[in-house]
């Protein structure tokens, strides 16, 4: 028998969660798992274990849908084997292909779209009393997003969505079609959420929004991402804060001034440039230079000299020439920037791009500019990485480090990973730690103090 049978009350069924896509997936996928819960269903991670299989997916390239498509398909037999199990899928995919899921596979019982997602356990509980199949993508424009603060990644660590949607126009992107318009939650709301958290033993939380910094409180006008780090400021027992994912176009005065103000803050701020051409941006539709971007980062670097900015970048996007990915390169050397994730394009039906473009860089041109871009992350990071050799930083230790398990793996405020050993870590461990060698994606020391 599975260890996990014993622990968990008897219950009716169990749940494997597929999650693909972005942190605000991982979020979804916890209240899903939380609502199964209620409904006294059980969590496996093993497919043989399984009565239902959700899958929450992801749209933003077509690679990832393409994945999503054939997963699904090799769910066919595993259906077969036992009659009654259940297959559901939540997330962007299922919002822009719901039709396209259930003719190309019609053993998906239940398809449910971005705004529908609270109501996917109460249907597929509906589905194994004999109803369905069902299909919902129209739901109301704020869906009901509290969260069960009994499913978490680790018991110290919060994701909490303070927004969904967004509003801007980005040419290449599928998220406003999928998500909607911008709506965010009431500052209150989201204060009560981490107070009860904080009780229930996290220190550190991650605010989630495509657009965090453009975050109103539905109230714009009164209320920035500002006034909300301000009031999560205040509460007690809440270590360090986060926010993902920044539009360099939407801080405000009052935002920055939250920024220095804060206590918990934590030195990290991912703020995608997505190329480091003009022309590109133009046709991205960014709404900024590279110019004006570079005056962002040294207000950011005036506001909090220690931040670390990471970025997300788009190669081969339609007519970049090798001078538009050259100046991607300059860019991202200019900057230092502490963490680069790089896409290759992927048209997206219904976008402007793929609409008014032809997908005309070759994939192999792709890749290279991809590889090219990640040679010069690597290696900024490894030099900034080597000149903290010597510094003492404060760490949150997360979990034993995956290569060693002698070893404990955790995070300085600049979200860089560090690895330690002493025996008194555990996780959610704060320390002091001094740094002793480093690589470009790991810094390694030793524990000074415990906080
Ligand atoms: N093709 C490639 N990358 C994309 N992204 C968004 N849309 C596309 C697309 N059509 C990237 C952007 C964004 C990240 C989440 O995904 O860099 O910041
Ligand atoms: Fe993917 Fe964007 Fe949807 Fe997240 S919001 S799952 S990144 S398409």
């Amino acid at each position: 028998m599975d260890p996990a049978a014993t622990i968990e009350s008897t219950p009716t069924a169990r749940v494997k969660m597929e999650v693909f896509g972005c942190q605000m997936n991982v979020v979804d996928a916890e209240l899903v798992l939380g609502r199964f819960k209620g409904l006294n269903y059980g969590e496996t991670d093993r497919y043989e274990d399984a009565d239902v299989v959700v899958f929450n997916t992801c749209s933003v390239r077509g690679h990832a849908e393409d994945k999503v498509f054939s997963r699904l398909g090799a769910l066919r037999p595993w259906k077969k084997e036992r009659p009654g199990r259940v297959v559901a899928v939540m997330g962007c995919m299922a919002q822009r292909e719901a039709t396209d899921i259930r003719r190309r596979m019609p053993h998906v019982d239940v398809v449910a779209g971005t705004r529908d997602f609270p109501k996917l356990a109460g249907l597929v509980d509906r589905v194994r009393g004999g109803e369905g199949p069902f299909l919902v993508i129209d739901g109301e424009e704020r869906p009901d997003i509290e969260r069960s603060p009994t499913s978490r990644p680790r018991p110290f660590q919060a994701y909490v969505t303070i927004m969904r949607g967004c509003n801007r126009p980005c040419t290449y992107c599928i998220v406003p079609t999928v998500r909607g318009r911008e709506i965010s939650r009431p500052v209150d709301e989201i204060v009560d959420e981490v107070k009860g958290l904080v009780d229930d033993g996290v220190i550190e939380v991650c605010l989630l929004g495509q657009t965090v910094n453009a975050y109103d409180g539905q109230d714009r006008g009164r209320t920035t991402l500002g006034t909300l780090l301000r009031a999560l400021d205040r509460v007690d027992g809440l270590r360090r804060l986060r926010f993902v994912t920044s539009h360099p176009s939407e801080f405000n005065d009052d935002t920055w001034a939250a920024m220095a103000e804060s206590s918990k803050l934590d030195r990290f701020l991912h703020m995608p440039i997505q190329s480091g051409s003009d022309r590109m941006l133009k046709a991205m539709r960014r709404g900024y230079t590279v110019d004006k971007y570079r005056r962002i980062v040294d207000r950011v670097r005036e506001v909090l000299p220690d931040m670390g900015i990471g970025c997300d970048w788009i190669v081969g996007f339609p007519g970049e020439t090798e001078e538009d990915h050259e100046a991607s390169l300059r860019i991202c050397e200019e900057i230092g920037f502490s963490q680069s994730f790089v896409f290759k394009y992927s048209p997206r039906p219904g976008t402007k791009a793929a609409e008014e473009h032809a997908d005309d860089v070759p994939t192999d041109v792709k890749k290279r500019r991809n590889r090219e871009l990640l040679a010069v992350q690597e290696r900024v990071s490894l030099a900034a990485h080597r000149a903290t050799v010597g510094e003492t930083m404060q760490v949150l230790f997360e979990a034993k480090s995956r290569l060693d398990d002698s070893k404990w793996s955790g995070r300085n405020p600049q979200h860089r990973i560090v690895v330690a050993a002493d025996e008194r870590i555990r996780p959610g461990t704060i320390a002091d730690v001094r740094i002793e060698d480093a690589t470009a994606l790991t810094l390694f020391g030793d524990v000074v103090a415990l906080r």
